[in-house]
């Protein structure tokens, strides 16, 4: 996978700017423009210098059927301008404004319900409708028309955050939609028959206009068609973010992107099949409290954005400040917790950190979401750590365009995610990024910093490759892995990986089918138990979930359940295989027996840890034009060792000896020798 950026374009991230950029959204439009002024003052004041605007403009450019008004966005463009400020622009094609609607009710979004979804909110379009693409276009070239060449422009931002709320509409054009898409993919019915085993519930089909998406059914709908439907609903985005940028490049020659949501709550779009078409990969992350551990979340999203960046510095393009607005409980974040987390997205690759928004806004749905500057004015806690975090990022400048180095990987992929948590599964209590999730937290307490790469990646380069509940998984990407076992690589496989092909068929002989051989072992039943019931092990540690009958084909046991339905059969076990080793783990270990089998592999493996990294203490490194930057974060409510020398960038101070990294402190040291 790997990343573009267009000709002639310079700079960090191809922006035309230098060092890590600080940005944020700004939406001139909710105050009068005699704030502006004030406003692009305190971006100076606070290292602004790239801000996101007409991220939602439409009915602002365009108040009436046929009636264009550019006047306060040209206004805004030349006020940024002058002051130096760079632009993101968006196409403001987000939201639809109510005329238009009102006009063509037919571009609102159904749910699967067949509920139509009304405007009042933001983004009631459906993806498939043609009506709305073409008025999107007109919009996209109008503006691309008037900006393309203007000296503010650094960027185009396509929309926003495509699917986050309109990813799945069942309406009658997406209907079409979805059977044209079908018929492309299969050419016949039969094949179609086929893939989706309809010869089931006499869901046979005999031409594709039988064909409906997935609406709402009175039993479990077919997953073969359930599957289709996010491929294709995924495929409609990226199709419509396509049609967006080829009318930009027509008239511009400024990098286009748009904001990816890695995030936990999200997993509408199969980003690995985006990001090539992405100028700079752009992630928006918040942080989640629903979670029992939001920082890891948040480390593993910046890994998988890296990854999705093919390992080049990538944006983020939005975070918050302090609190979101869309949570059940809106936590503010910690003294120093801002400035730690930012640290922790450029530590694992990010080269711009952008927050939403800048000035909090005083009415509507987010009027409780934090900005950089909040409601209390710079007279603020969240000013200060702003204007604190600005500096700081300037002091990073010799920071960006370096890479993160990583000797581990994990395998990530949306099919497996759409269809280990689909309807039918042997348990609903397994969730395909929770049991991600963990195996990252593992290796973040067995001191690992890991790659983020999806099934079938080339591998070579890795000492171990983590492959957490790949559930789905094509012959092609099963064989890379065994190759690289066989290479002397080593692979730890845990439980529901291997048990579909990318039809969501079960693979027949025995679980974990398509890694049976490479790991040595055979499995003829899965037995999920309830999430309260804890399983023991032999060597004396806890697992929960899952656990499974398996028998060893040439693999070791490890590790053997000591209770439950598999009680007796091997629960981790281990598998020479040419010149490599496959580890399984056929249940959810405990967090202490998991990183400790994680911290075994690595070790075999011959990775290097770091014993002073930790799950609660960052210890990344960048490396590039000939030098290596160690990130130190504490999360930690103590002091923790910290070993390296060099001189740390944001003091000035040079390390010469081990010290310490106090509780809730960071340091970024540019290493001497290594
Ligand atoms: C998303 C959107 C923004 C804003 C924020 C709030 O990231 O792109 O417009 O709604 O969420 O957290």
């Amino acid at each position: 996978m790997t990343t573009h950026t267009r000709t002639g374009a310079g700079g960090t991230l191809g922006l035309a700017l230098d060092g890590i950029v600080l940005g944020c959204d700004y939406n001139p439009e909710q105050w009068d423009p005699t704030v502006w002024q004030e406003d692009v003052a305190l971006m100076r004041e606070a290292g602004v210098r790239l801000v996101a605007i007409n991220i939602f403009g439409w009915s602002h450019v365009n108040p009436a059927d046929g009636r264009w008004d550019f006047a306060a966005l040209d206004q805004v463009m030349d006020l940024l301008h002058a002051h130096g400020i760079r632009v993101n622009l968006g196409t403001g094609t987000a939201s639809t404004p109510a005329w238009l609607t009102r006009q063509h009710p037919e571009i609102l979004p159904v749910a699967a319900d067949g509920t139509t979804r009304y405007p009042g909110g933001r983004q009631a379009w459906c993806p498939s409708s043609p009506i709305l693409r073409d008025r999107a276009l007109d919009l996209v070239a109008r503006v691309a028309e008037r900006y393309g060449d203007h000296p503010a422009l650094a960027l185009w931002h396509v929309s926003n955050e495509l699917g986050c709320h309109n990813a799945h509409c069942y309406c009658d054009a997406s209907a079409d939609a979805f059977r044209g898409w079908l018929r492309e993919r299969y050419g016949t019915v039969d094949a179609l028959n086929a893939a989706w085993g309809t010869a089931f519930w006499s869901q046979r089909y005999g031409a594709f206009d039988e064909i409906l998406p997935p609406r709402l059914t009175l039993s479990s709908r077919n997953p073969g068609q359930m599957l289709d439907f996010h491929r294709f609903s995924s495929d409609a985005l990226l199709d419509h973010y396509r049609a967006e940028a080829e009318v930009i490049r027509a008239r511009s020659d400024a990098p286009v992107t748009t904001n990816f949501m890695v995030t936990a709550h999200i997993r509408n779009l199969d980003y690995w099949t985006w990001a090539s078409d992405m100028d700079v990969v752009a992630n928006d992350h918040y942080l989640d409290h629903r979670l029992a551990d939001p920082v890891t979340e948040m480390a593993f999203a910046a890994d998988l954005t890296r990854g999705l960046a093919g390992g080049a510095p990538w944006m983020l393009m939005e975070t918050a400040v302090g609190a979101v607005n869309w949570q059940p409980l809106n936590r503010a974040r910690a003294a120093g917790e801002l400035r730690r987390h930012a640290l922790t997205h450029v530590a694992r690759g990010a080269d711009s950190v952008c927050f939403f928004q800048w000035r909090a806004s005083a009415q509507g749905a987010e009027k409780f979401h934090s900005a950089l500057l909040p409601h209390a004015g710079t007279d603020s806690r969240a000013w200060r750590e702003s204007v604190e975090l600005g500096r700081e990022l300037g002091v990073l400048a010799e920071v960006a365009g370096t890479r993160v180095e990583a000797h581990v990987a994990i395998l990530f992929d949306w099919i497996s995610w759409w269809t280990l948590d689909g309807e039918g599964n042997p348990s609903t209590h397994v969730r395909y990024l929770e049991q991600v999730h963990h195996a990252y937290r593992a290796l973040r307490a067995a001191g690992v910093t890991v790659d983020v790469v999806p099934a079938g990646a080339a591998l070579d380069g890795y000492r171990l490759v983590v492959v957490p509940a790949l559930h789905a998984v094509q012959d092609a990407a099963a064989d890379t892995l065994d190759a690289y076992v066989r290479d002397g690589g080593s692979a730890l496989v845990t439980f529901a990986s291997g048990i579909v092909d990318h039809d969501d068929r079960v693979r027949l002989g025995g679980y974990p089918g398509a890694f049976r051989d490479m790991l040595g072992i055979r499995v003829d039943e899965m037995c999920p138990v309830a999430p309260d019931e804890e399983l023991a092990l032999d060597d004396g540690s806890r697992a929960s979930l899952w656990s499974e009958r398996v028998e060893l084909r040439g693999a070791e046991a490890v590790a053997s359940f000591a209770s439950g339905p598999a009680l007796g059969h091997p629960a981790v076990t281990r598998h020479r295989r040419g010149d490599g080793l496959a580890w399984y783990a056929a249940t959810a270990l405990a967090a202490d027996a998991y990183a400790a089998l994680v911290a075994r592999a690595a070790d075999d493996a011959g990775v290097s840890r770091d014993p002073h990294a930790g799950p609660h203490v960052e210890l990344v490194r960048r490396t590039g034009h000939g030098r290596t930057y160690v990130f130190a974060i504490n999360n930690s409510d103590r002091p923790v060792p910290l070993d390296v020398r060099g001189t740390d960038l944001l003091t000035g101070e040079v390390l010469r000896a081990a010290t310490t990294l106090d509780a809730g402190e960071a340091r970024i040291v540019r290493e001497e020798t290594r």
